[in-house]
């Protein structure tokens, strides 16, 4: 079973939206997935599932809510592809998944201050024993390609002793429309516009590619 995690300190950062997208992508292509959702508050993704029961939306998975990071890790029943959807700030909870899966996601919007949020995230986790290898920030709520590189730029300064932090070259873009899919319980890669989820799709391949390697 592969697992992975998305995580980060703020909120609205697209965690959720993430998890659902690459369960619908590896669903969707025959993989037996389940999503583990851990945000006590909001349970974004469980009652994203019960509204795609309810509205017939294929295709549909389970999605496990648990109290604690470990029965967020033991909940899964043997699934090819395990997904934890994190809780905002909860650190320790945060160190204990990080430290169990195989890839951790950290979504990113490009503000100074998302970027700040992330990287002081990604020293801990690495003061944790996580390794390098196992940690990938990607882009999200990007306004334009101007904006990706420079934020691309300021994540590259940081330092990492000799590891060097791996950053997804795709990124997703603030849309109206992945606004509109995600209220209507679709996923960002099934938007109204192809071009949306293609580029949605995108994101959620490199991910795969980089858990599956
Ligand atoms: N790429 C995007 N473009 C426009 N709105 C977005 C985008 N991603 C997320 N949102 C909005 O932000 C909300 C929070 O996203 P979500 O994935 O639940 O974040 P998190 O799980 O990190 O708190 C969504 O319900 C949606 O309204
Ligand atoms: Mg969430």
């Amino acid at each position: 079973m592969n697992k992975v995690a998305f995580i980060s300190q703020s909120g609205n950062v697209m965690k959720s939206s993430l998890a659902c997208a690459m369960a619908v992508e590896c669903s969707s292509n025959g993989l037996d997935v389940a999503i583990a959702d851990l945000d006590k508050e909001h349970r974004t993704v469980a009652q994203w599932l019960t509204t795609r029961i309810e509205n017939e939306i294929e295709p549909t998975f389970p999605v496990h809510s648990v109290d604690s990071a470990t029965d967020a890790l033991n909940c899964f029943n043997n699934e090819s592809l395990a997904i934890i959807d994190a809780p905002s700030r909860a650190t320790s909870a945060t160190a204990l998944i990080a430290q169990n899966v195989d890839l951790v996601v950290l979504p990113t919007p490009p503000s100074k201050k998302d970027i700040d949020l992330s990287l002081s995230t990604l020293y801990q986790l690495v003061n944790d024993g996580v390794p390098m290898n196992r940690l990938v920030l990607v882009f999200t709520r990007v306004g334009s390609a101007a904006e990706l590189n420079q934020a691309i730029e300021y994540v590259r300064m940081a330092d990492f002793g000799d590891s060097s932090l791996q950053v997804l070259s795709s990124a997703i873009w603030e849309r109206v429309g992945y606004r509109g899919a995600i209220n209507d319980s679709y996923s960002i890669t099934e938007t109204s516009f192809q071009t949306l989820n293609d580029s949605a799709k995108g994101v959620v391949h490199q991910l795969l590619s980089k858990l599956l390697r």
